[in-house]
């Protein structure tokens, strides 16, 4: 049984790295697999959230998902909270995972910063939630972008020691999805930085709901360097800049980077950043024309994650009790 289950934080605006980097591809996979996507409440409020502003960006998220063509009928489209199995199975890997593991999460370390006594101790147990978004519908596949991949090796680690520990092959080794040229889309001010929802600068990014002027604006204006489009990817050693912009233009293309780089040839930055920003409206304008459609009717949103989480709920449900069983919980009719 092959089973996707992928995740969004519903913090801030969503960004072109979010749409090419995951929601494109979860798209893609309902094709071919059962999947469940998830809007993360529980995640987002590791760090401080103003509550009004958190249930806006649960609907905006959820919408900017459907708007890009996730089909909540067939597959099964959420929020984290309404389902109570993430916390309780959270809780179990939170005694599963080692302190050692988690102290060597680099997003930790990046998150908390300089002030690490003060970060909330769901910051650091994040990945442990994230292990239990996963296993708890013992799904097979997460597609994610690259930032995720040491959360998604800790997942395996915590499914394998619960495994190893209770001698019982339970859970799934999960297989991370990291799929494209656009599984790390740099910001635009500074190709050294993934382009991030937290950046101060909004012209590091492109939003989903951003209007074509400013898609163009903010290509216009994104870091380049000195030289022109080289004629082959070694070309772009050294040039993080330009390797961005070639990379976002062939994932928006479904292109490879090689053929970009062919086509491109000695062009100056000007006439590329032209054609990459009409592909970039291209592909983004129709998808935050929907979400400002969907976001009209917040009830029918609200609609479609209840009957996605009630859908959850009952894959989950015997999934629970399965563990809490392994694990001795004196709580099911079985044991009596
Ligand atoms: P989040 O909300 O930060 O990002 C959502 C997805 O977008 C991808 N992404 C990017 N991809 C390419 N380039 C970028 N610049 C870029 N920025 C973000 C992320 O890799 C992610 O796939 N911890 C997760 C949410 C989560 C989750 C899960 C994911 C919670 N539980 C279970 C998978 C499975 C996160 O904060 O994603």
């Amino acid at each position: 049984m092959q089973r996707v289950f992928s995740g969004i934080q519903p913090t801030g605006n969503l960004h072109l790295g979010n749409y090419l980097g995951a929601i494109r591809n979860w798209v893609r996979l309902q094709e071919r697999f059962e999947c469940l996507y998830c809007v993360v409440d529980m995640h987002a409020i590791t760090v401080w959230q103003d509550p009004a502003e958190l249930i806006a960006s649960t609907r905006s998220v959820a919408a900017a998902v459907l708007a890009a063509g996730v089909d909540a009928e067939r597959q099964i489209l959420f929020n984290q909270s309404r389902v109570a199995g993430h916390a309780q199975l959270a809780w179990v890997f939170n005694c599963v995972a080692r302190l050692g593991w988690l102290n060597r999460m680099t997003q930790f370390k990046e998150k908390a910063g300089k002030h690490r006594e003060n970060a909330s101790v769901g910051l650091y147990a994040y990945p442990n939630l994230m292990a239990a978004d996963i296993l708890l519908y013992k799904a097979t596949h997460v597609p994610v972008g690259e930032d995720q991949k040491q959360h998604l090796e800790l997942a395996r680690d915590i499914a394998q020691k619960f495994n190893n520990d209770y001698g019982r092959e339970i859970f799934p080794i999960v297989e991370p999805l990291i799929l494209g040229p656009a599984a790390r889309v740099m910001s635009l001010r500074d190709g050294t930085k993934k382009m991030s929802k937290s950046d101060p600068s909004d012209y590091s990014r492109i939003n989903l709901v951003d209007d074509a002027d400013t898609i163009a604006l903010k290509i216009r204006k994104a870091t380049s360097d000195a030289g022109v489009v080289p004629d082959t990817p070694q070309g772009l050693e050294g040039r993080p800049e330009a390797a961005n912009l070639l990379g976002i233009y062939a994932a928006l293309t479904d292109a490879e980077l090689q053929d970009v780089c062919h086509g491109f040839a000695g062009s100056e930055w000007s006439r590329f950043k032209s054609q990459l920003a009409d592909r970039a409206v291209a592909a983004l304008s129709p998808i935050g024309a929907e979400v400002r459609r969907l976001l009209a009717d917040p009830g029918h949103i609200d609609r479609v994650l209840a009957d996605g989480a009630a859908r959850a709920e009952a894959i989950a449900a015997p999934i629970l009790a399965e563990v809490y069983d392994i694990v001795g919980f004196l709580n099911t009719p079985r044991r009596g």
